[in-house]
């Protein structure tokens, strides 16, 4: 083990020789006694990191901070940004795990090479100014576990690459320029949390959105074209927080929401929403923020909502309710403002009100809720 272990450093030293800028020093081995090897020895993993890490280099258009300027010779651990680890697989040698260039806003592209970052755990970039997408070779990413590209100047359909990736746990491609759908097949992943909001994707939510195991799901600023499916109850056991605002939701909020017994934020505003606030919502036992402003919401708002043991802020402004317990009053924060309230301050007109409730509201007719299959024929 040790023999090839040390005859591997020996090539690698061999093959670093003709490297351009070399800036480790390599030391002339000690003969006979016999060393453990040094981590700080470049390895064929670290090796291939070089090869990467300059091929980014070079895909790099404008770096305004110079944050990249330290990235020649072959000791990649030492690159801004870049972070090396021992191996999962090989404690004795290093390999970069990880890769952080947030906020330094570099201009660039991610070229085909950093495929070659077979030891990645994390890949940072947000807040900078790359574009394009993710290549088809990040597939060989297999440890990669955090993937945070927000803010930045990606485009194109969603990159389906991400697909593949097995260790993904969380995903962050939010305030960029992806657009078309989003596949069903995410929601199936094992991710501890998605952020895909502010970009231009235009898709409904699936019915498997409640395969998916996330804490946290954020979908802010898209275009959603279709109602909250109630699937959505089947994360009853790890959902905590679910961001959905300003993205076209329709129909009425589904009564299963209210086994999501471990959500904390509940954020469904700017929406055009309507009928109840179902009384279920008092199951939502863990809740703390409750935001379904400006949506067309009407009906009573159960007592029991306003009860719920932690909500400190309980936000239903510029909806049509038309009742509210006085203990919705007594929340730490609350905001009844624009709604069909009587003796509140800040209501709509008398004949906005009128207006709406002059249609009663048919939740089926958004064609959300899943139809029973018709009965069989009778027998004849
Ligand atoms: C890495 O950087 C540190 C400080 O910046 C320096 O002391 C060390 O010699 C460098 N190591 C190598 C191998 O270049
Ligand atoms: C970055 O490097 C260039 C060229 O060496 C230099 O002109 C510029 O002032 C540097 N910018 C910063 C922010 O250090
Ligand atoms: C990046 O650009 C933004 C907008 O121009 C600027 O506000 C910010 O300070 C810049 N950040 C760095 C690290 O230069
Ligand atoms: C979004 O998708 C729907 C249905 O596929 C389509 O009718 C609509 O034009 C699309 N909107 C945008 C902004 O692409
Ligand atoms: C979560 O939902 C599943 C199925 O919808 C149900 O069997 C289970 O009892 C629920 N758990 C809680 C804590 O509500
Ligand atoms: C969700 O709530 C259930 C019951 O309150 C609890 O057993 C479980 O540990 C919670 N899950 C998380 C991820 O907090
Ligand atoms: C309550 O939530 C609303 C909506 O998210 C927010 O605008 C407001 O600042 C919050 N109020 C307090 C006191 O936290």
């Amino acid at each position: 083990m040790k023999t090839s272990n040390s005859l591997l450093l020996l090539l690698s030293i061999l093959i670093l020789l003709p490297l351009p800028e070399p800036s480790f020093q390599a030391s002339p081995l000690p003969s006979p006694s016999p060393s453990p090897p040094s981590p700080f020895l470049p390895n064929q993993r670290l090796l291939k990191a070089y090869t990467a890490l300059q091929a980014w280099k070079h895909a790099i258009t404008d770096d305004p901070t110079n944050f990249t300027a330290d990235w020649y010779g072959s000791n990649v651990c030492n690159y801004s940004g870049v972070f090396c680890a021992p191996a999962p697989d090989d404690p004795d040698i290093l390999t970069v795990a990880g890769v952080d260039l947030n906020h330094v806003n570099i201009s660039g592209t991610l070229p085909d090479d950093l495929g070659l970052l077979t030891d990645l755990a994390l890949f940072h970039i947000n807040s900078n100014l790359f574009c394009g997408t993710v290549p088809n070779s990040f597939r060989f990413l297999t440890l990669l576990f955090e993937l945070d590209l927000s803010n930045n100047d990606f485009s194109g359909e969603f990159p389906s690459v991400i697909l593949s990736l097995p260790s993904l746990k969380f995903l962050d491609i939010r305030f960029n320029k992806f657009h078309g759908d989003l596949p069903s097949s995410l929601f199936e992943k094992k991710l501890d949390a998605l952020f895909i909001n502010n970009n231009d994707f235009n898709f409904s939510l699936p019915e498997n959105i409640g395969n998916s195991p996330v804490s946290v799901l954020v979908f802010a600023n898209n275009n959603i074209n279709g109602c909250l499916p109630s699937s959505l109850s089947n994360m009853n056991n790890t959902l905590e927080e679910i961001i959905i605002t300003n993205s076209g939701l329709i129909g009425c909020l589904p009564p299963e929401i209210g086994s999501l017994s471990n959500l904390t934020v509940f954020d469904v505003s700017d929406n055009n929403l309507v009928g109840p606030l179902p009384e279920t919502m008092a199951g939502m036992k863990k809740l703390e923020q409750l935001n379904i402003a400006h949506n067309q919401l009407s009906g009573e708002i159960p007592a029991s909502v306003c009860l719920l043991p932690t909500l400190q802020n309980f936000t239903y402004s510029y909806n049509f309710f038309c009742s509210e317990p006085s203990m919705c009053l007594k929340l730490q924060a609350s905001d009844d403002r624009k709604n069909c309230l009587p003796e509140r301050p800040l209501q709509r007109s008398p004949e906005e009100c009128k207006a709406l409730y002059s249609y009663p509201v048919d939740c089926g007719v958004f064609g959300c809720t899943r139809r029973l299959p018709p009965p069989p024929p009778p027998p004849l």
